[in-house]
């Protein structure tokens, strides 16, 4: 039963990057917000800034997201939307990347979907509402080197979506994919991947670095109750780098 009047909404991997600025819009929109994330300190700093409650949070382990989901339904009766953000970036070449490696992103990128998505689609099923946007990257579309792992986990994320949009529909419940081109995320800044940007940007239609603020609209709007009609589907957001 909610407890809240307020739609409620479970971002993970919230505690910077693309996932941060997605928790800021959903709190801009009037959610509340749980800014779920491995990295305790930053999820609870980003929930202060937004009014919105902080979760440490591996996606990967099924005890951990069940406990998560639980602690949520407790506290508010209801999940409204799910953004599945959590995932690991690594750039390996396809020679370096060895069964443990693949395993550990297969672990966090597609695991933590299934786990996630899982708990909360009970939720969501018994309320008759629900909205869930999987962050997957036109990498996908793009067939960008050096992260063949990665890219693969991100297909499959579309692949859920396709896949299961039909069962998640007659319980009131959208699913869709939002796959963004590189952004400016601590992660991608902190690492090798901010290389890419002198040739991609030229690529793009609009000539300038993306930065997280420029994804987090469109997944509000498939996180809305005006997308009601959407599902199914992949947006992609990446300044025109890809057009297909
Ligand atoms: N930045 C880009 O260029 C880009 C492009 C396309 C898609 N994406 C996707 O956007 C999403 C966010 O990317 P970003 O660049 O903001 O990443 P980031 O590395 O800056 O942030 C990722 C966040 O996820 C958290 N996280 C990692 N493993 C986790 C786990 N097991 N459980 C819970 N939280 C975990 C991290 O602590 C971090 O806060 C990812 O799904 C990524 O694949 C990013």
């Amino acid at each position: 039963m909610a407890k809240t009047e307020q739609r409620v909404a479970l971002v993970t991997g919230s505690a910077q990057g693309i996932g941060a600025a997605i928790a800021e819009e959903l709190a801009a929109d009037g959610m509340k917000v749980v800014v779920a994330d491995v990295n305790a300190a930053g999820a609870q700093a980003v929930a202060d800034r937004i009014d919105g409650v902080a979760k440490t949070l591996d996606v990967s382990d099924p005890e951990r997201v069940a406990a998560v989901v639980g602690e949520i339904v407790d506290e508010f009766g209801r999940i409204d939307v799910l953004v599945n953000n959590a995932a690991l970036v690594p750039l390996t070449p396809w020679a370096d990347i060895t069964f443990e490696e693949w395993r550990k992103v297969m672990s966090v990128n597609l695991d933590g979907i299934y786990l996630v998505t899982h708990a909360v689609t009970e939720v969501m099923g018994k309320a008759g509402y629900g909205r869930i946007v999987n962050i997957a990257s036109n990498t996908f579309v793009a067939g960008t080197p050096d992260c063949a792992h990665y890219v693969a986990t991100k297909g499959a994320s579309i692949g859920l979506v396709r896949g299961l949009a039909g069962e998640l529909g007659k319980l009131g419940i959208t699913i869709n994919a939002v796959a963004p081109g590189i952004i400016a995320s601590e992660g991608v800044l902190s690492g090798p991947h901010a290389a890419g940007f002198d040739y991609v940007v030229p690529m793009q239609a609009i000539n300038r670095r993306g930065v997280p603020a420029d994804v987090a609209p469109a997944v509000a709007f498939l996180a809305s109750e005006k997308a009601e009609w959407i599902t199914g589907q992949t947006l992609v957001v990446d300044a025109g780098h890809t057009r297909n």
